[in-house]
């Protein structure tokens, strides 16, 4: 770092667990770019605080994680139409003082799953499992892809059918009861789980029987702790391809990095630097 280091960072609460520091600094290094990236702890009541101090200091752009990514919309300049529909704001690049708000989790989850399962996901029949935070921005995003069929499951049926309501005027979401998702499971050609069910310490919960998917499918999962969720695993052994919840951090990172820099992101090293950290 010198007097010309340009300045990045991630705030939340908690925020020591958090493996972008490790990832985007190993991506600034191989890409030859002089920035460097630190983790904030920052409270919600100094949520204001924080991102004037981002202004004064001139910090080129910033991540921000639970619990800030809809608070934090105030405070910005402009948000993206993504971020805008997903509802929440995850990357803030610094435009000469202008803070300008993206949502990069749910199209950084749709590159993961296009990279590293299914590359095609036009004309496909995608069911979606939970109707929570981490829902609405992949809906968004992957609506985006012009699936056959998107349908939406959660197990407070209301909530599924006000999401795909509140979005409505933009494209068409199926809401689906909780006890049809085994016949929507084996007519379909993805499905993802984004609720919390199979996440550690609970590794041995599945959201729903893996066996309802057909042979061929894609069963992908936000969950990455663990990094193959017993839905995965089991639905592998069925036959289906298998898709955890890795990528999606990784290429919510490497946009932010696309971002910023205007270079693309080195995401192999990236993927292996988050890897090495696990161990
Ligand atoms: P996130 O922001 O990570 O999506 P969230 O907003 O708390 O987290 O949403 C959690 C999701 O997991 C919800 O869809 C929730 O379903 P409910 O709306 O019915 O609560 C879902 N979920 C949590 N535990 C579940 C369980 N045991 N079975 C099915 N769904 C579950």
């Amino acid at each position: 770092m010198d007097s010309y280091t340009v300045l990045y960072g991630v705030i939340g609460d908690p925020i020591r667990h958090s493996k972008s520091p490790v990832m985007l600094n190993r991506a600034f290094r191989e890409a030859g770019i002089n920035g460097a990236y630190a983790a904030f702890h920052v409270t919600p009541d100094k949520l204001g605080e924080a991102i004037a101090g981002i202004r004064a200091l001139g910090f080129r752009g910033l991540n921000v994680t639970i619990p800030h990514k809809i608070e934090v919309m105030k405070h910005l300049d402009d948000i993206h139409p993504g971020a805008k529909a997903a509802g929440a704001v995850n990357t803030i690049v610094n435009e000469g003082g202008r803070l300008i708000g993206y949502n990069t989790d749910g199209i950084g989850y749709v590159r993961s799953l296009k990279e590293e399962a299914e590359p095609n996901l036009a004309g496909r029949r995608i069911v979606v499992l939970g109707a929570g935070g981490a829902s609405r921005g992949i809906l968004w995003a992957l609506a985006q892809e012009n699936p056959a069929k998107l349908m939406l499951a959660n197990r407070t049926e209301e909530k599924a059918r006000e999401l795909a309501g509140a979005f409505a005027s933009e494209f068409e979401i199926e809401p689906v009861a909780w006890s049809d998702l085994r016949e929507a499971c084996r007519g379909a050609d993805v499905v993802i789980n984004t609720t919390s069910v199979g996440m550690s310490p609970n590794a041995d919960e599945t959201p729903i029987d893996p066996t309802w998917l057909k042979p061929g499918a894609v069963a992908s999962d936000l969950i990455y702790n663990p990094l193959k969720t017993k839905f995965v695993r089991e639905a592998e052994a069925g036959g289906c391809r298998g898709h955890g919840g890795l990528g999606m951090f990784i290429y919510q990172g490497a946009y932010a990095f696309e971002y910023w820099t205007g270079q693309s992101a080195p995401v192999g090293v990236m993927r292996e630097a988050v890897m090495a950290s696990f161990n």
